[in-house]
């Protein structure tokens, strides 16, 4: 990590910030089937917009990533339109515990959604849930979407199978308690926070209205002050980067999920900046920590320039997620992304994205994963 002080006196003194690339282990980008929402080629001009050079993408996509071909499919659509490296997640379903077991090492991960949320897979019963636990040969991990009482469930089924388990964005106290109970006993889990629910609370609902909703939901101001007191026991922050468009989210049935790829580095080191977590602390949460949990290598040649010191507000303005906004709107921080290079290109620059779709990676998908 590098540092260079362009302003060294005076009440704006801002720094450059020379930091590895961020890995996103928890986005969504929507394809196949929702890219009015978002797809590869928006999705991940916002990751690099944001300092993120890594992505791993979620399967509830429709179709869902549940079966060999359409999981063929979007491999081949991030090839053709993603912009920095991306892997894809499998989705686990009641019927296809063999068959997404067989094609894992083309895989990020399993996903198992265990309680509520957006789209079409969710694992309701238990037979189903142990045949994953059961099938599935890692070495990448099964990734929980599980909230309070099914995360000791599940925290039960680590025990009993010892195979690695990551917690998704983890948010009430109680469950980050549990998961450092298991740490300490040894057992294989590790977890990750998202910005939402580091800065925001459900103090925040009434004044954000639908764009406040996710899953899981805003939390209280304890279980955030819990998650900030537990930062040795998270793994990864992670955006969880949930477009919905506008016009959805103000509809009579608001979609749960926020966008986040652009926003997580920005506040992450305004908190550096407040006194909140150490540099070296937000390197090992956005970049060092999440490559730790998948297996993934640093690519080369590869960082992300950061003014920092200065002082910016958070808008939808300039954005290039396609749903155009930010839960964060308005919000004064610290920190602004100035530059991504990424393989020795310079991929982001002064607001605009130089990288063009196909330009990227699949990560794990085969050895002509270029
Ligand atoms: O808020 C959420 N949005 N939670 C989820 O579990 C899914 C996600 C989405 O895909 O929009
Ligand atoms: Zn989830
Ligand atoms: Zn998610």
């Amino acid at each position: 990590m590098m540092t260079r002080n362009i302003l060294p006196t005076g009440e704006a003194r801002m720094t450059i910030l020379r930091l590895p690339g961020a890995a996103d282990i928890h986005v969504h980008l929507r394809e196949p089937g929702d890219t009015h929402k978002e797809d590869f080629a928006t999705g991940t001009a916002a990751a690099l917009a944001g300092g993120v050079v890594t992505v791993l993408a979620m399967p509830n996509t429709r179709p869902p990533l549940a079966d060999p071909t359409t999981f063929q499919e979007a491999v081949r659509l991030a090839r053709a339109k993603a912009r920095c490296e991306v892997g894809l997640f499998l989705g686990g379903t009641a019927e296809n515990a063999e068959i997404v077991a067989s094609v894992a090492p083309q895989a990020a991960g399993l996903k198992l959604y265990l309680d509520e949320t957006y789209g079409p897979l969710r694992l309701e019963a238990l037979p189903a849930i142990l045949r994953h636990f059961q099938a599935w040969p890692g070495p990448r991990p099964i990734a929980v979407h599980a909230e309070g009482r099914t995360a000791a469930m599940v925290l039960g089924l680590v025990a009993l199978f010892r195979k690695p388990v990551h917690f998704c964005h983890v948010s009430r106290r109680e469950e980050i308690l549990l998961i450092r109970r298991a740490k300490e006993r040894g057992l294989p889990v590790t977890c990750e926070v998202t910005p939402h629910h580091l800065f925001l609370t459900e103090e925040d609902l009434p004044r954000l209205g639908p764009f406040g909703q996710m899953r899981p939901p805003l939390a209280s101001r304890a279980d955030q002050e819990a998650l900030w007191a537990n930062l040795p026991v998270i793994d990864a922050v992670a955006t969880d980067h949930a477009p919905h468009t506008i016009e959805e989210k103000q509809g009579p049935h608001p979609p749960p999920g926020v966008p986040g790829l652009e926003t997580m580095l920005p506040l992450l080191l305004t908190a550096v900046a407040e006194g909140r977590l150490s540099l070296e602390e937000a390197v090992r949460l956005t970049a060092t920590g999440p490559r730790r949990i998948y297996g993934l290598l640093e690519p080369p040649q590869t960082w992300v320039e950061v003014e920092w010191g200065g002082s910016w507000t958070l808008s939808r303005e300039g954005l290039f997620t396609r749903c155009g906004w930010t839960p964060f709107e308005g919000l004064t921080v610290r920190a602004r992304v100035r530059r991504t290079v990424l393989w020795g290109r310079v991929v982001f620059e002064e607001g605009t994205i130089h990288a063009p779709p196909g330009s990227g990676r699949v990560l794990f998908a085969g050895l002509d994963s270029r």
